[in-house]
């Protein structure tokens, strides 16, 4: 087995690391549906204001496994590791020997090292940290559950929300005029959100980034779907995105949901994420597409986790989100 540097404008390459990606997942989460492979591979060659590097497994001529290193213009610190070997292949170390290979490769700014990984049940994450992640040098920071909602099945009573305030909702992009607001928004997600030991910052998303993620979408087919809530003066006080694609079989994901804390306390959150579960539906009914929903949230973010449960959300899978601190910047 060796391991090589790909070439993320090689096509033929990514349709292995596709292949590869999709049979080692669909191993490990049972019923997991994979975007479309010309979709996967638009998210790859982006730029979107990542940057990817991926090494490849090879034996007797075949791609068994990958992983990618992605770093993100906004948070050059940080470099996400994930990596997919095939299930043939697995428990021999090849998935240990790449995540090494993709650190080392990671820009010279990167001072930490993120992962994250899905599995059907809490007890399989807490396994996969232990044998897997810790040797590696990486320690649980947050653990998440992720829950889903059968659109059709769901009751959403729309509720009139607080008075000066409009609920609206958009598909492919809020106008202009409230992109900027909208960017400072979606930046703080990660930053308020309970998120363990990660510490995020604020990452303000800038209109250029905000228009090339919707192009994107756009070009795999899917549609966003944003509801704001706008106070009397024209301030975006909440915020909520619902990504929804084609495959009836694949769970729309929610992107983020933000109130900001001034206007927290007044239902903002639920108005908001009720406006754009009844968009979906809608979309639904005149598109087809994804009949389900799914989020997830720190076990500690009691807040989100009690308006998804007032919507009728399920517990489907367990999220655990790992790091590593690099000891010094460029040295893995
Ligand atoms: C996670 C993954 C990449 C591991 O690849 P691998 O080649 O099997 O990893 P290694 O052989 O280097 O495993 C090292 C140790 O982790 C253990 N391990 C690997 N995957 C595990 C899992 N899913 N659950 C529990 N332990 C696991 C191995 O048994 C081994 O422990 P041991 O030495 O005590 O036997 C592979 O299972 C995979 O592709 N999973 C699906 C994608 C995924 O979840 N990726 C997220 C990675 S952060």
């Amino acid at each position: 087995m060796e391991l090589r540097a790909l070439r993320l404008g090689d096509r033929a390459v990514l349709g292995e690391v596709y292949a590869v990606e999709c049979a080692a997942t669909r191993h490990a989460r049972d019923g997991w549906v994979p975007l479309d492979e010309s979709a996967r591979v638009a998210a790859w060659q982006a730029d979107t204001g990542w940057s990817h590097h991926l090494v490849g497994a090879v034996e007797d001529g075949a791609l068994i496994g990958f992983a990618v290193g992605s770093t993100g213009h906004d948070t050059p610190d940080t470099c996400w590791v994930d990596a997919c070997v095939l299930p043939r292949a697995q428990r021999r170390g090849v998935g240990t020997r790449l995540v090494r290979a993709a650190e080392q490769g990671s820009p010279a700014a990167v001072t930490r090292f993120v992962a994250s990984a899905y599995l059907p049940t809490a007890t399989a994450t807490e396994e996969l940290a232990r044998r897997f992640a810790e040797p590696l040098g990486y320690a649980r920071a947050s653990t998440e559950t992720v829950v889903e909602l059968d659109l059709a099945a769901a009751d959403l009573p729309a509720r009139r929300p607080p008075d000066g305030v409009t609920v609206a909702t958009y598909l492919d992009g809020v106008p202009d005029h409230l992109r900027a607001q909208v960017g400072v928004l979606k930046g703080l997600v990660d930053a308020e959100a309970p998120s363990g030991d990660l510490g995020w910052e604020p990452t303000p998303v800038s209109e250029e980034d905000y228009l090339d993620e919707i192009a994107l979408w756009r070009r795999q087919g899917r549609t966003a779907i944003e509801s704001v809530a706008v106070t009397a003066d024209g301030a975006v006080a909440a915020w909520t995105c619902l990504v929804v694609g084609a495959d009836p079989d694949r769970p729309a994901h929610v992107e983020g949901t933000l109130v900001l804390a001034q206007h927290r306390g007044a239902g903002l959150g639920r108005a908001v994420k009720v406006a754009s579960l009844l968009a979906a539906r809608e979309h639904g009914r005149e598109h087809g597409g994804a009949t389900r929903v799914r989020t997830s949230s720190d076990d500690q973010n009691v807040w989100m986790r009690a308006v998804n449960d007032e919507l009728g959300f399920v517990p489907v899978e367990s999220e655990v989100v790992l790091q590593r601190a690099c000891a010094e910047p460029g040295e893995p």
